[in-house]
Parts: structure tokens; sequence; C-alpha cells
């Protein structure tokens, strides 16, 4: 490909030809990039010592923070790309929610949306409510040279699940009483959730990240037929809304095995996989013209480094046909993961794929 012919928009060209980007491209690589979600995190006590005392929305609306902790698994582990450190609740923050994230819990909500009225609450989301992800993103990018930077969202549908419970939940009920019950408001309550991701999203490619993962955590909960009819709609509206920026679009979920074809019509150019499917018939399920994302369970790197490189190898072998592939775990780092194990699997992926 030319210099003319690269997707216009304002991408920063310093990543254009990172390994990261290639994949996602599903052009040729120099060896498989890999990056791990939750890299950044509980698992350094690098990160542990600069959060200290400082709560995580917090610490996510100060730039020079939000930059010291997003380098710091990439000075340490040598990943092929940095993840913006945030939350998927920072834009409902922003916008005015009353929500908190607490330690060893996660987001919690004081009034849950339910009712009608209640999607007032969820106003249209500019540049100017995040002025310090604008500002964190500059610095980032700046620094990070050649390294891309992944932007993300949380999917219409694993944000509801927040908002509408009020809080994590294993079951969704209140989520899915009304999917169930009164669709209209559900379709009301997503499509109100997909026009605030995409703004999210838009405010971190602009600002420079060069590609964005969807994050829809929770939606392995959902039957097929449930997934297409209420939540493919609003999750392909953010899909859309970025396109025109050509950069990558990951779309993320666990427990998606019987969603992944749906996942590829969605919209992403990259689809993330769990462990539960191996990557050579998670390809079948998506389909061509996408690459994929994943898939070792992060639990194995609580193993022995022998076992850890035999269950990447298998991981691996499975990608070999792949059209792209981005090495990834199946979720995100574990908060008790040795970090050495992390730095070891990063450089034996690069060594195996050498090309
Ligand atoms: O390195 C990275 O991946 C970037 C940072 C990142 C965070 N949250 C930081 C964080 C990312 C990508 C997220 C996304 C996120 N947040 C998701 C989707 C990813 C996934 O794991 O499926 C979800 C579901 C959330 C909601 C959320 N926020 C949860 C479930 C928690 C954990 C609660 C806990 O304490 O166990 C959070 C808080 C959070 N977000 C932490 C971090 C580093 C931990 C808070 C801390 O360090 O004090």
């Amino acid at each position: 490909m030319s210099a003319n012919d690269r997707p216009t928009g304002p991408q920063p060209t310093a990543a254009y030809d990172s390994a990261f980007l290639k994949a996602c491209r599903r052009e040729p690589v120099p060896h498989t990039p890999v990056w791990f979600m939750r890299q950044a995190g509980r698992s350094l006590p690098e990160y542990r010592k600069v959060r200290e005392g400082i709560p995580m929305l917090e610490s996510c609306m100060r730039p020079e923070l939000v930059t010291e902790i997003t380098l710091q698994p990439v000075r340490r582990h040598n990943v092929d790309a940095a993840i913006f450190f945030s939350d998927i609740v920072v834009p409902l923050k922003a916008i005015g929610i009353d929500l908190d994230i607490k330690p060893g819990v996660g987001p919690v909500v004081e009034n849950p949306v339910r009712t009608r009225a209640d999607l007032a609450r969820l106003r249209d989301l500019t540049p100017d409510d995040v002025p310090y992800i604008t500002e964190a993103i500059r610095l980032l990018t700046a620094e990070l040279g050649e390294t891309p930077l992944i932007g993300f969202a949380g999917a219409p549908f694993t944000l509801a699940s927040y908002l509408v419970e009020g809080g994590p939940s294993r079951t969704y009920e209140n989520a899915k009483a009304i999917m169930y019950g009164d669709p209209q408001l559900w379709a009301d309550l997503l499509d109100r959730l997909a026009e605030i991701t995409a703004a999210f999203l838009k405010v971190q490619i602009e600002a420079g990240a060069s590609a964005i993962q969807l994050f829809d955590s929770w939606v392995g909960a959902l039957a097929p037929a449930d997934y297409r009819r209420s939540v493919m709609p609003a999750s392909s509206k953010v899909f859309e809304a970025v396109r025109p920026y050509g950069v990558p679009r990951i779309h993320f979920g666990v427990g998606t095995g019987e969603l992944l074809g749906l996942m590829g019509e969605a919209g992403a150019d990259v689809v993330g996989v769990d462990w539960r499917v191996p990557l050579d018939e998670a390809a079948r399920r998506v389909g061509p013209g996408k690459a994929l994302q994943g898939n070792l369970d992060p639990t194995v790197l609580f193993a022995s480094t022998e076992a850890v490189e035999a269950k990447t190898r298998e991981v691996l072998d499975s990608a070999a046909g792949l059209e792209g592939h981005v090495f990834n775990l199946g979720h995100g780092v574990m908060p008790s993961t040795d970090p050495d194990a992390l730095t070891r699997l990063v450089e034996h992926v690069h060594t195996r794929t050498a090309r």
C-alpha cells in the first residue's frame, strides 16, 4: 500500500507501520503482536504505588497520572500496543451520572436507570465534558512514538448492565426485564448509549488513538436471537460512527462462543475471542475479512513457565491460518498475576513468531 492509499483522518502516522496495526489490517507482520487487556493496573507494583490514596475515577481525570500508568506496562513488558488507562464508566460519570467505582466491587450507580423518565439523564457527551481525555492522549502519543495507543469504550449492552442493575450482576435480571418487557424503552436506552459511546471514542481518535476497542464484556449472557434483535443495532451504530476515521475497530466480549458470527456481522475489523473457543474455530464462526484477537486463558499465567509456553503454543498453532492475529489473553490480566510471567510471555510470543 502506498502512502497515498492510506485512510485519511487524524490517525497518527508514527504508529501506522507497527506490527499491531498491520495485524489488525490483516497485513504481513514481522512477529505476532501482543498486548494484554488490563495490562495497566493492579498486577504492577509501580501501578499500586502511583495510585496510592487516589480513587479510581479521580485517577482517570489526571492526564499526567494516566500517561504514567498507561506507559508502565509498555516499559516493563515490551508489549506491541498501549491501552489507554481509563474505565468504561468514565463517559457516564462525565455526563453527570451519579456513579463510583468501588474497590474490589466495580462500578456502582446510586440511582439506576430504569424508566423512560430516567433516559433524560443520559445527555449527549461533548469533547468539553472530557478535556482530561484529550490532554492525556496528546501527552501519551507524544511519548509513545511508534507504539500504537488503543482507545476504548464500553459497548451499549455492558454499560446498560451497570446502569440498570446499579452495579455488577451475574444475571442482569433488571436489564433483561426491560429488554424483554419494554423493547422500545430498551432500544431507546441502547441507542442513547451508542451515541455517548461513539462520541467518547471520537474524542479519543481525534486526540491520537490509533485503534479502538469496544468492550462488550457481559454480552455473553444473551442468546443469539436476543443479541441480534436487542443489542447488535446499537453496537453496529458505534462501529459505523467511527468507521470514517479508518482506525482498526476491535470488538470484545466474554462467553461469546455462540455470538461470534453476529459479532463479526456487527461491523468491527477485529473480533476478540475468550479462551473457550479455539481461534481456528472462532475464525470459521466469525467469517472471512476479520482479524482475531486472543485468546490465552488468563489463569494459565499462574502455572509453570513450561505450562504457559505449552498453552501459548496451542493458541499460536490454532492461529496459524488466520488472516490476522493479535495475541492477547481471553480476558483481562488478573490482579494477582506475576508481572514477570507477562514479560516472559511477550518475549516468548515474539521469539516463536519472528518471521
Ligand atoms: O489496562 C487496561 O486494560 C486499561 C484500563 C481499563 C480499566 N477498566 C481500568 C480499571 C479498562 C480497559 C477497563 C475496562 C472495564 N471496566 C471493563 C471491560 C473490561 C473487562 O474487564 O471486561 C469493565 C467491565 C469495567 C468495569 C470495572 N471497572 C470493573 C469490573 C472494575 C474492577 C473492580 C475491582 O476493583 O475489582 C473496575 C475498576 C477498574 N478499572 C480497575 C482498573 C485498573 C481497578 C481499580 C483499581 O485499581 O483501584
